[in-house]
């Protein structure tokens, strides 16, 4: 440790032995403590179950200031990007770490086009699945599946093997959520057209029977485009983390992918859209949502307020900020008007007055809208997870490449606190 460095000493109450631990500082954020030598200098581990303070990589893609409502992706502000770019160009800038020029632009384009169909034994790889099944359940197996298909690109050393990877699976996941809603409903699959930009591409490949001709309301592609960015990346939440540490041990992009899906699931995560809906299904009317509040503050009761509270954010959402603007656009567009959605904002009002929410700065997070202008686009609730798998599919591929292209990669391995029982002898079953 130079002399220059910032240190942070730790001293230990008991013996008075004291440990210098070096500051790390970050572009803007917190500064951290770096701790991978506390073990051999102390003989201690730390203690953090839910990784509520412990920084797990360095990483340049995406800064969260929970307190202020910031996110930025390499640098810039989302609601910049939602509001003058696109899912490929955004896409693009997660993964290379800049905004393309033109030429860039179109060369990605066409190599996430080029992509987009899936092989036609996918089909029948599909079809094994039982009619009824969650789309989520056949992502994690879909997704999985794909390295038993493109053996081609699953040599992680290989630079352009890692790229051509990302940008099969940024390609493929459009076209394996579109399958998923259309084995559900019944629906032959519908092949990509790349002629349409990826938002349009994906609703065609949803909404479209080939019975029928199909336009696609640009409207809700700006919507549909507007979501996928909003759900990109969101720097080392539960299901980026476990992609990394799925990478770690140097399994295929694939595999990788179908853990942080796996992990996405959860209605903790990425299944809360899904869990709002159903909430406000539960409350059913206006007058009842005095009761469900209650129920959320209870603590004998497991009942929380779907779409309420964040990790990070304890402000606002920005995202959510975001999407409530193209929600009432795309509401109004299809002239709906939905009593559901009258709750939900009657919801919204009446928590947001409650003084349990506000001292626990508990306020709609992304999940909230989103679930609602899903619906109205037409997507059946099992459906929102996977659209938001397919977002983050750019975030969890640019931070697996990221934490690969990193020359200290290790394989993950956090230790514990052993609770259990000492050491006991056997006892043969009839002493017991
Ligand atoms: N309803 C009622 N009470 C809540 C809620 C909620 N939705 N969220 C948090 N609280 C309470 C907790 O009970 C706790 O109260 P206490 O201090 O009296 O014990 C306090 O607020 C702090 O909550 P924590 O559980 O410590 O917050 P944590 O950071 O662990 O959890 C989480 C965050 C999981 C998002 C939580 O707020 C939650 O379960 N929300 C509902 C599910 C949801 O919307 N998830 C989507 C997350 S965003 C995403 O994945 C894109």
């Amino acid at each position: 440790m130079s002399e220059q460095e910032k240190t942070f000493t730790l001293t230990n109450d008991q013996t008075g032995e004291s440990c210098k631990l070096a500051v790390r500082d970050g572009t803007v954020g917190p500064s951290v403590i770096d701790i991978r030598n506390l073990y051999a200098e102390t003989g201690h581990f730390t203690f953090d179950p839910s990784f509520t303070a412990t920084g797990s990589c360095k990483s340049r893609i995406t800064y969260i200031d929970g307190d202020e409502g910031i996110l930025m992706h390499r640098g810039y502000m989302i609601e910049e990007l939602v509001d003058k770019s696109n899912f490929l160009e955004v896409s693009y800038l997660l993964l290379y770490g800049n905004l393309p020029d033109k030429k860039q632009y179109d060369e990605f384009n066409h190599n996430i086009t080029y992509h987009t169909m899936v092989h036609e034994q996918v089909h029948h790889f599909f079809r094994g699945f039982r009619r009824d099944a969650h789309p989520m359940a056949i992502m994690c197996g879909a997704v999985g599946g794909l390295s038993a298909f493109y053996h081609d690109s699953l040599d992680i050393w290989d630079e352009k093997q890692r790229e051509i990877s990302a940008h099969r699976l940024i390609a493929k996941m459009g076209t394996l959520a579109a399958m998923a809603y259309k084995y559900a409903v019944g629906q032959p699959f519908v092949y990509p057209d790349n002629s349409l930009d990826y938002a349009s591409n994906f609703l065609k490949m949803c909404f479209s029977v080939p019975a029928e001709k199909y336009e696609v309301n640009p409207v809700l592609a700006r919507a549909m485009d507007k979501i996928f960015i909003l759900h990109m990346d969101h720097e080392q939440n539960a299901s980026t983390s476990t992609v990394r540490l799925a990478g770690s041990s140097q399994a295929n992009p694939f595999a990788c992918i179908a853990s942080g899906i796996a992990c996405l699931w959860g209605p903790s995560h990425g299944g809360a859209n899904q869990a709002v809906l159903e909430m406000l299904d539960e409350i059913g009317s206006k007058d009842r949502i005095p009761e469900f509040l209650e129920r959320a503050k209870d603590k004998d009761d497991p009942f929380r307020l779907m779409g309420f509270g964040h990790r990070v954010y304890k402000n606002f959402d920005p995202r959510a900020n975001v999407l409530k603007k193209y929600a009432d656009e795309v509401l109004d567009e299809l002239g709906i008007n939905d009593p559901q959605l009258e709750l939900a904002m009657e919801l919204e009002r009446i928590a947001l007055e409650d003084e349990y929410f506000i001292e626990r700065k508990l306020f709609p997070n992304v999940d909230f809208y989103s679930g609602i202008i899903l619906k109205a686009m037409g997507f059946p609730v099992s459906m929102f997870t996977v659209l938001f798998a397919l977002a983050r599919t750019v975030g969890w591929v640019s931070q697996w490449k990221e934490m690969i292209e990193e020359p200290s990669l290790r394989i993950g391995r956090p230790r514990q606190l052993y609770v259990g029982s000492a050491q006991r002898d056997y006892v043969p079953m009839n002493k017991r």
